[in-house]
């Protein structure tokens, strides 16, 4: 028999307990040993879990339970998270979360604390999608020309409940909330991080790149307007917000922002909850992987998983992929130079000369126009719609700085970029 405890019994830690209950009779049947939860850790000790289980405050009692074999961590937070990990593999613990804070900053350390004992993480990335098993295990022979994807649930549900019912970003967030989709503190869904997270840990086994959060280019939803959603719809797009890892010679770039997307491919019509993941190796070509990326119990069933596999088989894969690091490793693509369409929103005044001057302005920072649209917002001021051919992020953010000081722009222009 397999004991496990797991300090964090929230939202996914409810769900795992559950179903390790619920479903005994097929869990124990495929890991050839009954699984048992044996305590759980919470802040609060006056919220009824519902479980029967050992319920307490203080996270020793799971590390110091010589019974306890799997040491379940779905506390969420990086520091505090870490130190709790840390103890449980110097007992000699094996270790499951699903925690991609804590692997975005402390996957290597980890990876060298864990050494044999096994430290699993599915559920950390596209919540119930078993990427990571795809990626670590299924794809393994292919060098990955890119992953990209829709990778947070709570922004991909806010996105298109905004587009299919206009209904507002506050209100829609709090849904998101209550529904166990967001993170503890939100910010970290609609800002982006949360899919930086994921796409971190996944360019770690795609191609062995170590970096961190604030080496990548991070962009959340909040400047997506309704204005831009509706745009968007009646021009044949979708806006998501996608995480995108390419693979470009030797450099790789790594970016989290929102996203036009024609409506015709395949990822616009993710909708909802549900997460989606292209990933191309040279030599599989694309597979694709659709499934809930976010809620208590499509994560848990990625828990489970991790849980039962260590049942099997003790440590499996190396856990971020590689044995040992790549020869002539490839390295990070600085964001100045990614390359992308653009849209972009730009509100001026509504009178002789200023498109010219903004034209002007393209041209000064390389910028070649492929569209252009005029919708007025009132008597004097006018909506210019833009899409761009290709050009370089250096470009377009000096661009941007500069409309945003002329007198005739009435407010920050919004630059969205087009996939
Ligand atoms: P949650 O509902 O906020 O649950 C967190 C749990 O940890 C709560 O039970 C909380 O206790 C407990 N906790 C927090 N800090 C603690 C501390 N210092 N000491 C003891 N207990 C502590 O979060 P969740 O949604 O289950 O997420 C858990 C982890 O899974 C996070 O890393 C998250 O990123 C990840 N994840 C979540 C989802 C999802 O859909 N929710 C999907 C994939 C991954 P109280 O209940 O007393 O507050
Ligand atoms: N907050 C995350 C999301 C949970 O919405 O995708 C799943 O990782």
């Amino acid at each position: 028999m397999i004991k496990v405890g797991i300090i964090g019994v929230g939202t996914v830690g409810t769900s795992v307990a559950q179903i390790l209950k619920s479903n005994a009779d097929v869990i124990s049947a495929r890991a050839g040993q009954e699984i048992v939860v044996k305590s759980g850790v919470v802040k609060n000790l006056k919220k009824d879990r519902g479980l029967d289980i050992i319920i307490t405050d203080n996270v020793e009692t799971i590390l110091n339970d010589e019974e306890i074999d799997i040491v379940v961590e779905l506390m969420g937070g990086v520091d505090e998270a870490f130190e709790v990990v840390k103890k449980a593999l110097s007992k000699g613990k094996s270790v499951v979360t699903a925690n991609k804070a804590l692997l975005a900053y402390h996957r290597y350390e980890l990876q060298d604390l864990a050494k044999d004992n096994a430290f699993e993480y599915e559920a950390a990335v596209a919540g119930g999608i078993p990427i990571i098993n795809a990626l670590r295990d299924g794809l393994t022979a292919n060098h990955i020309e890119s992953i990209v994807g829709i990778m947070n649930g709570t922004c991909n549900y806010m996105m298109t409940e905004m587009a299919n019912n206009g209904v507002a970003y506050d209100a829609i967030l709090k849904e998101a909330q209550d529904l166990g989709y967001a993170e503890a503190d939100p910010e970290f869904d609609v800002g982006g991080y949360d899919a930086a997270h994921k796409l971190l840990i996944l360019s770690s086994i795609a191609y062995g790149i170590d970096a961190k959060p604030e080496d990548i280019l991070i962009e959340g939803i909040q400047n997506v307007s309704s204005e831009d959603v509706a745009f968007a719809k009646e021009f044949g797009y979708a806006i998501k917000l996608l995480t995108i890892a390419k693979k470009d010679g030797s450099e790789v770039e790594l970016r989290v922002h929102a996203c036009l997307i024609s409506k015709e491919e395949m990822i616009a019509k993710i909708d909802g909850v549900m997460n989606g993941v292209s990933v191309v190796g040279d030599k599989v070509g694309e597979t694709l992987y659709y499934g809930p990326g976010a809620g208590g119990d499509a994560t848990a069933s990625a828990v489970i998983a991790d849980i039962i596999s260590i049942a099997r088989a003790g440590k499996s894969s190396p856990m971020l992929g590689f044995d040992k690091p790549m020869e002539g490793k490839l390295t990070l693509k600085p964001s100045a130079n990614i390359e992308s369409k653009y849209y972009l929103r730009i509100n001026v005044s509504d009178k002789a000369g200023v498109l010219a001057k903004i034209t002007k302005i393209f041209e000064v920072h390389n910028i070649s126009v492929e569209t252009m649209l005029q919708k007025s917002t009132s008597n004097s001021s006018a909506n210019l719609l833009i899409s761009t051919h290709i050009a370089k992020e250096s470009d377009i953010q000096a661009m941007m700085n500069e409309l945003e000081a002329l007198d005739f722009v009435n407010e920050k222009p919004n630059m969205i970029r087009i996939f």
